[in-house]
C-alpha cells in the first residue's frame, strides 16, 4: 500500500487491479485507516483520471451486495445531493414525489464535513429506523412508495468506511472521491433512474461552477455506463438553503414546506428536482405537468400525509411531525445582531456549516455524537435589508459558553454592504 500512496503522491496513476486490491483490503480491514487517510490526501492533491474514477466507483459498488429492486413495481427513482448547508431537500422531496405514486427508493448518508446528512436529520424522530433490511426496504417502497435508508454494512461497505474516514480527515472536497462515493452507492442501491443535485458555491464542496459542471458530467457518464437514467441539476450553495441549519431545526423547516409554507428557495428546488423525478418515473408526461401535480400535493395535504405515513412506517414518533415542538429543542437560544445598517451582501456558507458543527450539529471525530437540537436559524438572507442591532440569525445550543463563541464567529460570516446585491439564480444548469 505504501508504494501506491507514494505513486499517487507523485501524481502517478493506479491500475484497475491496484484500485480493486486497495478497496478490498480496506473493506476487509487489512489496510488500516492511517494508510487510507494518506491515500485520500494524496488523491486530494494530485487527482484521479476519468478511468481511475470509474474503476474506483465500480470497485466500491461491488465491495458488497447490490440491492435487487426488481420486485418493486414501476421505475424506481433515487436522488442524491453532493452536500450543502441547510440542505433538507430530501426530507420534502422524497415524500412529495411518493405522494404522486413515484417509487422512491432512497439511500441516504450522514453528515459529511461541514454539510449535514439526511440520516442524521431523520433520527430527530424518536424511534426512527434507518437500518432497514433489503426486504423491508423493498416492502416499504411497494407499500408506501417511499423508503429512506442508511447504507447497511453490506451495501457499498467500502464507501461507508471511506465516507466516515474522509469526514474527519479533511479529504471530502475532491471531485473523483465525491463522484465515486455517490455513484457507487447509487449503482449498489439498484434504482433505475437518478436525479443528482450538484451544489456549487461557498457552502458546497465544489466552490466554482466549472468544477461542479465537471463533477456533474463525471457522474452522469458513470451512470450512463452502468445503464442508469441520470440527470444532474447544478444548484446554488452560495448561501444556506432555506433558513434552518442543524438537524431538528431543518426537520421543522421541512415540515413547514410539506404543509405548503416554508422558504421559497427550498420549495423551488424541491419542485425542480421533483418534476424530473416524476417524469423519469413515468408519472407525468413532461416537467410542466409534473410541477402542477407536485404543487397540488403540497397544497392539499397529500405530501404531508405521505411524510407522516413514512415516519410511522419506519418506527418514528409521528406526533413529532404533527407537533414539531416535540422535536429535540436546545435549552439556549441567542440572537446574532447586525453590526451596521445595510444589505446582506454575502454569507460565508461553509463557515455557517462550521458554526453548526461547533455547536454540536456535526461530527468532529468518527465517534462523535451529534446534538440533534443544535443549529442556526437565519433571519436574513442575501439581498435582505437589515438595521444595526436587528437579528441576522438565532443560535440554538446546549452549551452557553460555546454558543457565545459561535455567535462571534457567525457574526463575521455575514458581509453587510451599502448596495443591494444582484440575485443569483438558484438553478444554474441541468445536465444529462
Ligand atoms: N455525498 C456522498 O455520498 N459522498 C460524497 O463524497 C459527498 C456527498
Amino acid at each position: 500500500m505504501c508504494s501506491l500512496i507514494i505513486r499517487k503522491k507523485r501524481g502517478g496513476a493506479l491500475s484497475r487491479d491496484e484500485i480493486r486490491w486497495m478497496i478490498q483490503g480496506y473493506t476487509s480491514g487489512e489496510i488500516p485507516d492511517y494508510q487510507m487517510s494518506a491515500m485520500m490526501m494524496a488523491v486530494c492533491f494530485t487527482g484521479m483520471s476519468g478511468e481511475e474514477t470509474k474503476e474506483l466507483t465500480l470497485a466500491m459498488a461491488e465491495s458488497g451486495d447490490v440491492l435487487d429492486l426488481s420486485s418493486i413495481r414501476g421505475i424506481k427513482v433515487d436522488k442524491h445531493s453532493t452536500g450543502g448547508v441547510g440542505d433538507k431537500t430530501t426530507l420534502v422531496l422524497a415524500p412529495l414525489a411518493a405522494s404522486l405514486g413515484v417509487p422512491v427508493a432512497k439511500m441516504s448518508g450522514r453528515g459529511l464535513g461541514h454539510t449535514g446528512g439526511t440520516i442524521d436529520k431523520l433520527e430527530s424522530f424518536s424511534g426512527f429506523r434507518t437500518d432497514l433490511s433489503p426486504e423491508e426496504f423493498v416492502r416499504h417502497v411497494n407499500r408506501y412508495h417511499i423508503a429512506v435508508a442508511g447504507q447497511t454494512a453490506d451495501l457499498a461497505p467500502a464507501d461507508k468506511k471511506l465516507y466516515a474516514l474522509r469526514d474527519v480527515t479533511g479529504t471530502v472536497d475532491q471531485m473523483s472521491l465525491i463522484a465515486s462515493s455517490i455513484m457507487s452507492k447509487k449503482l449498489a442501491s439498484g434504482a433505475d433512474a437518478i436525479v443528482l443535485d450538484v451544489k456549487t458555491g461557498d457552502g458546497a464542496f465544489m466552490k466554482r461552477l466549472e468544477d461542479a459542471r465537471a463533477l456533474a458530467a463525471e457522474m452522469v457518464n458513470i451512470g450512463k455506463m452502468a445503464g442508469k437514467d441520470v440527470t444532474a441539476v447544478i444548484s446554488d450553495m452560495d448561501q444556506p438553503l432555506g433558513c434552518a441549519v442543524g438537524n431538528a431545526l431543518e426537520v421543522k423547516e421541512a415540515i413547514d414546506t410539506l404543509r405548503g409554507c416554508g422558504p421559497e428557495d427550498l420549495r423551488e428546488l424541491v419542485l425542480v428536482l421533483g418534476s424530473l423525478m416524476t417524469v423519469k418515473a413515468g408519472c407525468a408526461g413532461d416537467v410542466r405537468e409534473a410541477r402542477g401535480m407536485l404543487e397540488a400535493s403540497l397544497g392539499d395535504g397529500r405530501a404531508f400525509e405521505t411524510f407522516c405515513r413514512f415516519i410511522r412506517a419506519q418506527g418514528g414518533d409521528v406526533s413529532q411531525a404533527e407537533h414539531p415542538e416535540k422535536l429535540p429543542a436546545a435549552p439556549f437560544q441567542m440572537e446574532v445582531p447586525a453590526r451596521e445598517n445595510g444589505y446582506v451582501g454575502d454569507i460565508r456558507t461553509e463557515e455557517v456549516g462550521g458554526v453548526c458543527l461547533m455547536l454540536g450539529g456535526g461530527r468532529v471525530t468518527k465517534e462523535s455524537r451529534i446534538d440533534l437540537s443544535a443549529g442556526i436559524v437565519l433571519k436574513r438572507k442575501k439581498g435582505d435589508a437589515v438595521r444595526k442591532g436587528e437579528p441576522l440569525a438565532v443560535l440554538h445550543a446546549s452549551d452557553r459558553a460555546q454558543m457565545e463563541a459561535a455567535a462571534e464567529r457567525l457574526s463575521r460570516a455575514f458581509l453587510i454592504t451599502g448596495e443591494k446585491p444582484e440575485r443569483e439564480p438558484l438553478i444554474k444548469e441541468i445536465i444529462g
